[in-house]
């Protein structure tokens, strides 16, 4: 959507003008300021302070620990450093399940304290009174159904979601986020034939992480996507760098540098 619609800042109207225009709505996690700077500048529609960070950024083998006190310190980075982008707050596990109130302050404290536009939750059928009271106390929600890493006990671990006799519960996950008020939904690792019939049922954009070109949008985790974490990634992610490698080999350019006194050069000193 970015090129072909020129906006000061993306609205949620903007994402629902896209669905309705079939134009493809483009999406990536950020985490901090320098890179949030890069993806606004390159003319990313949504960027998602995703709890992906506890995995990506603080190390951990799930996203279940990271904490809203770390993530909203995050998001207020990336925040600070975008201009066009509509950026969303991930709301981190244990933060929203409990009652419709505890999601509802969550969601606040994201907008008061780091300035979001709108946050995220997991689940569909079963968090639709949460998606309800945070929609109607004036705050846009993207959903987020498939597969649902909070839930990765529950699921089993990383496995496909919505095949053979589960589609019929992932299009009634969408239609009750749709109908609780989200803007629109992520649907992740889902066969792309499915989560082109649950867009296609749906009047708000799908987002897809690993859902297939039939989605009205794509989303990546950015560090996955150009190469800043290393080991495997998931089959749906290109990789469009190499950064960690390329990083690597710049701080193996500096060791050098520094042992044969080649740096600081003069002009590099005072
Ligand atoms: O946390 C995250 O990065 C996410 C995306 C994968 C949608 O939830």
């Amino acid at each position: 959507m970015s090129e072909q619609t020129p906006v000061k800042r993306v609205r949620t109207r903007h994402f629902a003008k896209a669905k309705a225009d079939g134009l493809k709505i483009t999406g990536l996690t950020a985490y901090d300021a320098p890179s949030a700077t890069v993806f606004d500048r390159a003319g990313v529609d949504l960027l998602l302070v995703g709890d992906s960070a506890a995995n990506v950024i603080l190390g951990y083998d799930s996203t279940l620990p990271i904490t809203v006190d770390e993530l909203i310190t995050m998001t207020r980075s990336v925040t600070r450093a975008t201009q066009r982008a509509f950026v969303v707050a991930d709301m981190p596990f244990g933060s929203y399940e409990e009652s419709t109130e505890h999601a509802l302050q969550t969601a606040v404290r994201f907008m008061k304290e780091a300035g979001a536009h709108g946050v995220k939750l997991e689940g569909g059928v079963r968090m639709r009174k949460q998606i309800r009271r945070i929609t109607e106390a004036g705050i846009p929600v993207l959903g987020h159904i498939g597969f649902t890493p909070q839930s990765e006990h529950n699921l089993g671990g990383h496995v496909i979601q919505g095949r053979g006799d589960a589609e019929q519960q992932l299009l009634d996950d969408a239609l009750a986020v749709q109908e609780a008020g989200a803007f629109a939904v992520v649907i992740e690792m889902v066969p792309t034939d499915v989560a082109g019939r649950v867009t296609r049922a749906l009047d708000i954009p799908t987002i897809s992480v690993g859902g297939g070109v039939e989605c009205d949008g794509q989303m990546m985790v950015w560090t996955d996507a150009f190469g800043y974490t290393t080991g495997r990634s998931p089959k749906f992610v290109r990789k469009y760098a190499n950064l960690a490698e390329q990083l690597e080999q710049a701080v193996g350019n500096f060791i050098n540098d520094v042992h044969d006194q080649s740096y600081p050069s003069a002009d590099e000193s005072y």
